[in-house]
């Protein structure tokens, strides 16, 4: 495939970046993933604008417009042949000649952008959309998940915890057993036809996703959804859960810690909240 470094495109093989790079030694980045379907993309300006958010919180100074973000990536969805492709975006604080905690100066940040294939849109149709089944455990990550960081070690150890249990998401809960995020979705419960999301604060990140969602659902008006705090408890006892992500959509759990969640059987809300968004994600 063709990616984006720096200034320039070229094929995967070719991309290099020093071992002193401070994403590689530090985590010390900033990341987003925008999807394609038919090469249309979902959520641009929203991804585009969390980013250069991310970058404002820990200091990284790149001063690239939406415009010329939009270049290049229109252009690496070009050069990859279009149809349905993730964007994955990084910008790293760049490569120091020493290892030091404290920022440097006049260091140049990393830019690097590739597209992987990713699976075509959602129906909106039981009989062929991809199930969940998830575990839970205690959110052991840091204090400012807000920040969509590159620093993923939290988020891929909680994943591989339910990953080794036959699981493909893990449920996270605070210390106060309420509901945060999963390790790579924000999550949602649905309890006689109204659907609650935990608020944005630190503990989660702010889903471009859960964005679009909660606006078109809003919007539409048909469904009853609430953004508070959602307990263990609740979702234990849910009828409905579902998962959001740029790469998932709104998707149905209906597995949780080995048992059904409601009759075990993908939900009539999903099915609805699904095809407004089928329908109103661009
Ligand atoms: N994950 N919460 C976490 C911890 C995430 O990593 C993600 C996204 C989300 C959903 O955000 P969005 O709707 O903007 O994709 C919530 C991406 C896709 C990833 O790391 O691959």
């Amino acid at each position: 495939s063709i990616v984006f470094l720096n200034d320039s495109f070229m094929p995967m093989q070719q991309a290099k970046i020093s071992p002193m790079d401070r994403g590689f030694l530090f985590g010390d980045g900033i990341y987003e993933v925008i999807p394609t379907y038919d090469t249309k993309l979902v959520g641009f300006g929203p991804h585009i604008a969390r980013m250069q958010e991310g970058m404002n919180l820990i200091g990284i100074k790149l001063d690239w417009t939406e415009d010329k973000w939009r270049e290049v990536v229109d252009a690496l969805i070009e050069k990859n042949g279009g149809g349905n492709l993730g964007i994955y975006l990084h910008v790293s604080r760049g490569a120091d000649i020493k290892r030091a905690h404290a920022y440097p100066n006049n260091v140049a940040p990393t830019v690097y952008a590739f597209a992987f294939e990713i699976p075509a849109a959602n129906v909106a149709d039981k009989a062929i959309a991809k199930t969940y089944k998830v575990n839970s455990t205690e959110d052991l990550r840091w204090k400012r998940c807000h920040i969509k960081s590159t620093a993923l070690l939290g988020n891929v150890m909680h994943y591989q915890h339910g990953f080794e249990q036959g699981c493909n998401e893990t449920l996270l809960f605070n210390e106060n057993n309420e509901l945060t995020e999963a390790s790579a979705c924000n999550v949602y419960v649905v309890k006689d036809g109204v659907i609650a999301t935990p608020p944005l604060d630190n503990q989660i990140l702010p889903g471009i996703t859960r964005l679009i969602l909660l606006d078109i659902l809003t919007k539409d008006g048909s469904l009853k959804v609430e953004e508070r705090i959602v307990t263990m408890e609740e979702v234990e006892n849910a009828d409905e859960i579902w998962l959001t992500s740029s790469s998932k959509e709104v998707a149905p759990v209906v597995e949780l810690n080995g048992k059904a969640v409601g009759n075990g059987e993908i939900g009539d809300v999903w099915l609805a909240a699904q095809s407004l968004f089928s329908s109103g994600k661009y």
